[in-house]
């Protein structure tokens, strides 16, 4: 099922994997998924994770039966202690990892805080990936070319990046929220970039995908009729829409394509690389970001990148 799952166009068909080990943060579902299914075809040892045990079992075995190494490991983003204890499984497990893909999140139509008193959005699309990131950069660094591929998106657009609007959820607006996240993960990355040497770090816009359970948060009267309209656009010519798997195809390239080896720093659609709002290029405000995310994740009394 698995082999050759990655697309024609994506300039990794013969590209091997094998020896590099990858993690896939939300791989149980989705865009994640495919990503997953993808690296493991080109050899990858392949860290599936998610919230879902039964879901997360059967990518495992997926891959299993396409030859690859892989194992499940449980987090909840909403969760700061999740997070960490991610991390160290991932350190227990592997003493090097080569790709890290930031991939989990999602859209929630809820207003909700986390324990840690963050919106919740933020927290699971943002904060998780930051630290989680963060302290996986020694293991990340063993590797001779480690890298970190980011899944954004275009809604990041949208975003402003209003902190005090994430300790509260008054004012809550689901898609604010998510295009805050989106370009959250678009400044983290450019300030990552610069932080870190020998590691490369991008991300990425993976398409408009209304196949992946992106919308499940979405009331049923507006998600069916998106989803119909989506199922019955991805297959025209030019379509706007994209399956799940095209829209692995800019995460796998990241994580595994030649061409972008010592690329960093940068924002990829379509494996192509293109200019981020202006917001998600001032630098200062990626600075006040990252001090932002390492106060509330705890990350200063850790570790400094
Ligand atoms: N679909 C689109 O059109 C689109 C467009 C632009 C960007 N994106 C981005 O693409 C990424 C993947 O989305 P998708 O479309 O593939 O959605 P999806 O099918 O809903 O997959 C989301 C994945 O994230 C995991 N996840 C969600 N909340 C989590 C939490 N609290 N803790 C741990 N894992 C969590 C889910 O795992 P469990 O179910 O096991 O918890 C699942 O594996 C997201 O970052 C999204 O913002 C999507």
């Amino acid at each position: 099922m698995a082999s050759n799952r990655v697309a024609a166009g994506a300039g990794v068909g013969d590209v091997d994997l094998q020896g590099k080990t990858v993690l896939v943060t939300g791989s149980t579902g989705g865009i994640g998924r495919e990503t997953a299914l993808a690296l493991g075809s080109l050899g990858a040892r392949v860290l599936v994770h998610g919230r879902d045990r039964e879901a997360g079992a059967a990518v495992v075995e997926a891959l299993h039966e396409a030859g690859a190494e892989a194992e499940f490991i449980r987090a909840d983003f909403a969760s700061l202690p999740d997070v960490r204890d991610l991390a160290e499984d991932v350190k227990t497990t592997t003493g090097r990892l080569d790709v890290l893909v930031n991939n989990a999140g999602g859209y929630f139509r809820e207003p909700r805080l986390t324990e840690a008193g963050v919106e919740y959005t933020f927290a699971v699309n943002h904060l998780a990936p930051f630290l989680l990131t963060n302290l996986l950069i020694p293991t990340l660094r063993a590797a001779p070319a480690g890298r970190v591929v980011t899944v954004s998106s275009e809604a990041h657009r949208s975003g402003t990046l209003d902190l005090d609007a994430v300790e509260s959820v008054e004012r809550y607006a689901p898609f604010s929220a998510y295009a805050r996240s989106k370009l959250a993960n678009v400044m983290f990355t450019f300030e990552l970039a610069r932080r870190l040497d020998a590691v490369t770090a991008n991300c990425l816009h993976p398409g408009v995908i209304p196949a992946s359970g992106f919308m499940r948060n979405l009331p049923l009267p507006i998600r069916a009729p998106a989803q119909f309209v989506g199922s019955v656009l991805t297959s025209v010519p030019f379509s706007p829409v994209s399956s799940v798997r095209e829209g692995a195809e800019t995460p796998v390239y990241l994580a595994a394509s030649p061409e972008v080896a010592d690329v960093t720093g940068r924002y990829f659609d379509d494996c192509q690389p293109r200019r981020a709002a202006a917001a998600a290029r001032d630098e200062g405000a990626q600075r006040r970001l990252w001090e932002y995310s390492a106060e509330v994740t705890g990350l200063q009394d850790i570790e400094e990148v």
